[in-house]
């Protein structure tokens, strides 16, 4: 299987779906929540499905996809939300649901010269779109020491984020960083913890920053209280802490960093209703059957409706 959807009947049902609502799925991968959302909608209903991935792209050129005149492919990042669906016909307050599943699909880990898993030998590449210009070698070889320890502090949570900067620094002075082997060859003799642990924060690390997989989600967030239609519903899946931050912050206050706004006249802005009170998670049988699920966290917003006075 391309992926296994995780939290698909949680995050269907968090979207409300009208059969003839127009939807968004920014994050289509196998098109394991698309299938959903086309399952629960009419003739007369819409889906915009986004991903920047060529083989996520490949997907949509199948059946059921292929032929589905609900159906509309947008082969963009999610960050151009409102400008892709403006390009598509969509302007701003239109979209009833929009669904976002972030990261990677395991398809993508799994294909071994994508460079996204440490347990493949392959190129250091770890672009989501083959088109971006720079890739994890890119990073490893001209990013400072002080860089890389923050990519890896804040986005893997490596412990010894310093030293292993440092390393990487006098490794590539030798000899530029090619192959994840390589890396993983540095890495090892540093492991704190269990391997395959430290092994998965360096990677993960170093694909968010090739990513800008967190700036792509601020963008977005933005994007979509724009787009949606008042009443209409965000749920985001998260698997890193600092996305799900993000979230939780941009739903309680419509800032990412959970400043609070006001407007004009010194009222607190409170742009979404929010329907998680607190994140929803796989049950263990899930996690049981698919271990991708375990750090999943979703949270719903619906967008709030305006004062009578706007
Ligand atoms: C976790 S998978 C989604 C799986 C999907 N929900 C399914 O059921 O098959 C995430 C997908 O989002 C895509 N993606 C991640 N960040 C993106 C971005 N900023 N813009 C567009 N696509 C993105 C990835 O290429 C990947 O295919």
């Amino acid at each position: 299987m391309y992926h296994e959807p995780v939290l698909f009947s949680e995050s269907l049902d968090a979207l409300h779906i009208r059969p003839d609502g127009v939807y968004v799925d920014a994050t289509f991968g196998g098109g394991g929540h698309s299938r959903g959302i086309l399952s629960r909608l009419g003739d007369n209903g819409r889906l915009y499905a986004f991903d920047q991935d060529d083989d996520a792209a490949a997907n949509a050129q199948q059946v059921p996809f292929a032929g589905d005149e609900r159906f509309v492919f947008v082969d963009s990042n999610f960050r151009h939300l409102k400008r892709s669906l403006r390009v598509e016909g969509q302007p701003p307050a239109t979209i009833d649901g929009i669904l976002a599943d972030l990261g990677v699909s395991s398809y993508q880990i799994d294909t071994p010269e994508r460079g996204f898993s440490y347990r493949f030998d392959a190129s250091l590449d770890m672009r989501m779109n083959p088109q971006d210009e720079r890739s994890a070698a890119d990073v490893l070889n001209t990013f400072s020491a002080n860089d890389l320890q923050r990519v890896l502090s804040e986005y893997g949570e490596v412990r010894n984020a310093r030293t292993l900067a440092q390393a990487i620094v006098q490794h590539r002075e030798k000899k530029a960083f090619r192959t994840t082997g390589e890396l993983v060859a540095l890495c090892e003799p540093l492991a704190m913890g269990e391997r395959w642990r430290y092994l998965s924060q360096v990677f993960q690390a170093l694909r968010m920053e090739v990513n800008d997989e967190v700036g792509a989600l601020r963008d977005f967030l933005a994007d979509a209280l724009e787009m949606l239609a008042p009443g209409g519903r965000l749920a985001v899946i998260a698997y890193h802490s600092i996305e799900d931050r993000l979230v939780k912050n941009f739903l309680k206050t419509g800032d990412p960093e959970g400043q609070v706004q006001k407007d004009f006249y010194g009222n607190i802005a409170r742009p979404w209703n929010i329907i998680t009170k607190k994140a929803i998670e796989p049950m263990d049988a899930e996690i049981q059957r698919n271990a991708r699920a375990r750090s999943a966290k979703l949270r719903v917003g619906e967008k709030a409706r305006g004062r009578p006075d706007e």
